[in-house]
């Protein structure tokens, strides 16, 4: 059979970690698909720049839409990055040329994932993305083919290495949020502009395409609640552990009466369980199907080598002639998304507040949560021992107080809060965490 030729689009991290997969296994992947992968074209904005890898031996392309036009190969691998912009273009031009598309782009399918599908479905060629979501974890494959018999309920999961790690460190070293940031960003585990990873962005994205993935439903990054990890304080984590819990960044869909709650957001989760132990720059997908059971796939969510490792198993469907819908069902038969809003959210909360020492300060807050007819499971005022027989100072450092919830709508949480927030006995806008029992 004739070899598959390829072109790489973007000569990165990733980029250059393909060619080294392919350079190293090239011959056992020839004999698991039928065939060879060579690749033929390359392209980068910077021919003249040192990389570990000789690139000389392929066609160089200063421009990815010519290379993906061009009749010199059958599959473009974006590995350019960006929602829109050039990726998005060499990716259209590529699939209306009749060539497969690779891609490891999360943001440009979360934004644009369901009109891409449709353009690939129309000129017969596949569109596929092991790599956007978390790195060498397998799941997209894992929820098309091997989960295909099931009903899934839930997919969730740690989506972001950097949030991970910035927390695990948080945990064990008790640092600011900012003292970690500024330390991961020495080490080269953060962007210097870490803004999509520490405040949710990249594990949106990611959710979004596992949730349309898993439900069958059109991809709707849009309507995903968000919320990062730049609130969490030393004293959220360590009020956390004292109550057995860890606190992650978890991207959660789920399917409700109300349609699916597709969510980003800090989350206190029982310390016992699996998905706490999952620390570091490590991701971890669950999936919970209606007879599977509960799964949870473990594994390097970024970096050279697990990425390549996933670009490449796209690639050897191709060369295999495993050619499937997107979105594992043809677009037009994907269900419209329908939002299911956070208010309807059910669940148990953890609040930190930092109350002025006033008397009636408690019983306030205390009589706003009965209001909305919350139940509390526990409340602790954090007071120094020594303060026990000093007289209540207004002026003086305001106290934390931390609640755990039984369960209860976001809703009831919010309003009452709001009302908290209004009687005037906090210094500060509250802090409020989501509990997953999982
Ligand atoms: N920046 C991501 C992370 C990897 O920190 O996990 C690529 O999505």
């Amino acid at each position: 059979m004739k070899p598959l030729k390829i072109g790489v689009a973007g000569l990165g991290t990733v980029g250059t970690g393909v060619l080294r997969l392919l350079a190293e296994h090239g011959e056992a992947l020839a004999e698991r698909c039928g065939r060879s992968i060579e690749i033929t074209g390359v392209c980068a904005r910077d021919r003249d720049k040192p990389r570990d890898v000789d690139v000389s031996g392929f066609e160089w392309f200063d421009d990815p839409v010519t290379m993906a036009r061009s009749s010199s190969i059958d599959v473009l691998v974006e590995l350019i990055g960006g929602s829109d912009g050039i990726a998005q273009i060499c990716i259209e031009a590529a699939l209306v040329a009749g060539k497969h598309v690779v891609t490891a782009n999360k943001a440009l399918l979360a934004q644009h994932g369901n009109a891409l599908a449709r353009l690939a479905e129309e000129n017969l060629v596949a569109l596929n993305f092991e790599a956007a979501v978390a790195g060498g974890i397998p799941v997209v494959k894992t929820l098309r083919e091997s989960l295909a018999g099931n009903r899934i309920d839930r997919v969730y999961g740690i989506f972001n290495g950097t949030c991970n790690y910035i927390l695990s460190r948080m945990q064990s070293e008790g640092h600011t949020f900012e003292a970690v940031l500024a330390e991961a960003q020495r080490k080269g585990y953060a962007e210097a502009d870490p803004t999509f990873d520490v405040d949710g962005q990249d594990t949106a994205h990611k959710l979004a395409i596992l949730s349309s993935l898993a439900f069958g439903r059109e991809v709707s990054y849009d309507s995903i609640y968000l919320e990062g990890i730049r609130s969490i304080t030393p004293a959220d984590i360590e009020a956390a552990a004292e109550l057995g819990y860890r606190i992650k960044l978890l991207g959660v869909a789920e399917q409700s009466e109300q349609g699916v709650e597709q969510r980003v957001h800090p989350t206190m989760v029982p310390k016992s369980r699996a998905i706490a132990q999952v620390d570091g720059v490590a991701n971890c997908v669950a999936v919970c199907g209606d007879f599977v059971g509960d799964l949870m796939l473990v594994g390097p969510g970024a970096g050279a080598k697990p990425t390549a490792s996933s670009v490449v198993s796209d690639l050897a469907d191709i060369a295999r002639g495993f050619i499937h819908p997107a979105f594992t069902i043809p677009t037009a038969r994907l269900q419209p998304h329908v939002k299911a809003e956070i208010r309807g959210h059910a669940g148990g909360y953890y609040i930190r507040l930092s109350v002025h020492d006033r008397p009636g300060a408690m019983a306030s807050i205390a009589s706003r949560m009965a209001e909305q007819t919350i139940s509390l499971d526990s409340i602790v005022q954090k007071r120094p021992l020594a303060s026990a027989l000093s007289e209540p100072v207004e002026e003086s450092t305001p106290i934390p107080v931390v609640m755990i919830t039984h369960r209860t709508t976001e809703s009831a949480i919010r309003a009452a809060l709001d009302a908290i927030e209004a009687d005037g006995y906090i210094s500060e806008k509250p802090q409020m965490i989501r509990i997953e029992k999982l």
